[in-house]
């Protein structure tokens, strides 16, 4: 079991999730980040931290948001690991809950 990060990160990445990890299984990309799975241990600390509310556990995925199961699993073995808190995106707070954001994903 894993945990994923979904839509809603996308143009905000607010990074909070990243301070609690204990095993540092979030990568970063240029606006979104990713949980590596086989490195995640479960530990549910994540997902509460997260003001988008964009983590959710594998098995609470909502439907639509499936794909984004093996997204976490590609990217998180092309982009680099991150451990420390940043800056939000530029106008990660009019972004958050914006539907339809896959389209502005960065790779
Ligand atoms: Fe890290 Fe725990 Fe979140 Fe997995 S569930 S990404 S181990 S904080
Ligand atoms: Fe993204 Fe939420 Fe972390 S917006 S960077 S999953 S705190």
């Amino acid at each position: 079991m894993t945990f994923v990060v979904t839509e809603n990160c996308i143009k905000c990445k607010f990074t909070d999730c990243v301070d609690v990890c204990p095993v540092d299984c979030f990568h970063e990309g240029p606006n979104f980040l990713v949980i590596d799975p086989d490195e995640c241990i479960d530990c549910s600390l994540c997902e509460p931290e997260c003001p988008a509310d964009a983590i959710f556990s594998e098995d609470e995925v909502p439907t639509e948001q499936q794909s984004f199961i093996e997204l976490n699993r590609e990217l998180s073995k092309l982009w680099p690991v991150i451990t420390e808190v940043q800056k939000p995106e530029k106008d990660a707070d009019e972004w958050k809950g914006k539907p339809d954001k896959l389209q502005h994903l960065k790779r």
